[in-house]
């Protein structure tokens, strides 16, 4: 058994930030921040929250599928901007939506998260544990960024998506994620629960001996390089298990990271940019929501059609990178 996609869904907050607007709180410039990423704005939250965009994705999700909340068997969210600790955002999505037949659960790998989503989801449908999946990406990452620094605030943005995986006859299909946590110092965000600082043992509540920063912090070009290194091969090493080769590949559906980024894994990959669509210049770097959202987009601008070969690819924080392969199949 494997799962097919059988809808999509996205939704994004309804405030849009411009270059121009972040100019004002911080010393930067829509030159300098168009020139060096593609990004023009990005949606930041307000009202809404990773539960409340994760619910709307979702439902948008059911009703692209035709499929009933009831009919859901499990619920999983890559995020790492929950509202809460606990309980889980799939738990609060599932409490929206009304699937009260889903089994529940968080997954964490930055923004490799959807890919690890969809892996996961795919592996219990294959084990025959599962039938139909809501895979979801959500983040509301304008809580994790510092907005007095210009090197990382204006990155990122806000946002959920979704897809259906939905069990039908046919082999699994090939994926294949890496980690490398030796590197993970390069992209971080400290939890306030790091060692025992508020316990009695940790030294009492709130005792904070080592300046704790909640912030995304980076090194930014270390960051470029991994991405512009590890994605190709990892893309390569894909269609090789896939026997296929880059030139049959439809769209490659990246996260949406930097423009300059995917354009630099095109160049590698010596395909035409054309096939790798983007939509980082309206929403930023929304992390794990980022594909989802993108896939959404295509899906329901009609540039999917029956039987187009995709690949998806992520990478970030971990560090993480991974890629899948897909046919796309409604
Ligand atoms: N506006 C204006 N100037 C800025 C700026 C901003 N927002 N941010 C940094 N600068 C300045 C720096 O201070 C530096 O000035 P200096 O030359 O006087 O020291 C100069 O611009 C160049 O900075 P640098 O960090 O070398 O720029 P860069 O070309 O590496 O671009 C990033 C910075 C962050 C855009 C780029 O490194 C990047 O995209 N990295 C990947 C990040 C990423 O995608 N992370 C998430 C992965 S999931």
């Amino acid at each position: 058994m494997r799962g097919i996609i059988k809808g999509t869904g996205a939704c994004l907050p309804k405030r849009a930030v411009d270059n121009h607007e972040l100019a004002r709180i911080m010393d930067t410039n829509d030159e300098w921040i168009r020139e060096r990423t593609g990004i023009v704005r990005r949606r930041l939250i307000s009202e809404e929250t990773t539960v409340s965009m994760s619910a709307c994705a979702a439902e948008r999700a059911l009703e692209n599928a035709g499929i009933e909340p009831g009919a859901i068997d499990m619920i999983l969210v890559s995020t790492v901007s929950s509202n809460a600790v606990l309980p889980s955002t799939a738990c609060a999505v599932q409490e929206r939506i009304g699937a009260a037949n889903a089994v529940c659960f968080d997954v964490n790998a930055a923004c490799t998260g959807f890919l690890a989503a969809l892996n996961t989801g795919q592996a219990y449908i294959h084990a025959g544990m599962a039938r139909n999946i809501l895979i979801i990406g959500a983040e509301s990452l304008s809580n994790l960024v510092n907005w007095t620094d210009r090197g990382t605030a204006i990155l990122f943005g806000d946002g959920a998506g979704a897809v259906v995986l939905t069990a039908e006859e046919g082999e699994l299909p090939v994926a294949v994620m890496h980690s490398d946590g030796a590197k993970g110092g390069v992209l971080t965000c400290r939890s306030p629960f790091e060692g025992s600082r508020s316990s009695p043992a940790g030294g009492g509540a709130g005792a904070d001996p080592s300046g704790y920063e909640p912030f995304i912090q980076m090194n930014g070009q270390e960051v470029f390089k991994f991405a512009v290194r590890q994605v190709p091969r990892c893309i390569e090493e894909l269609l090789e298990k896939c026997g296929r080769t880059p030139e049959e590949i439809d769209l490659f559906v990246l996260h949406q990271a930097n423009a300059r980024i995917v354009e630099a894994i095109a160049r590698r990959l010596k395909q035409d940019i054309s096939r790798f669509p983007m939509n980082l210049m309206e929403y930023g770097n929304t992390s794990s929501a980022s594909i989802p959202i993108l896939l959404d987009e295509l899906n329901r601008g009609g540039r999917l059609r029956k039987g187009m070969k995709l690949v998806l690819a992520g990478f970030g924080a971990g560090l993480t990178w991974g890629a899948a392969y897909l046919e796309w199949e409604v």
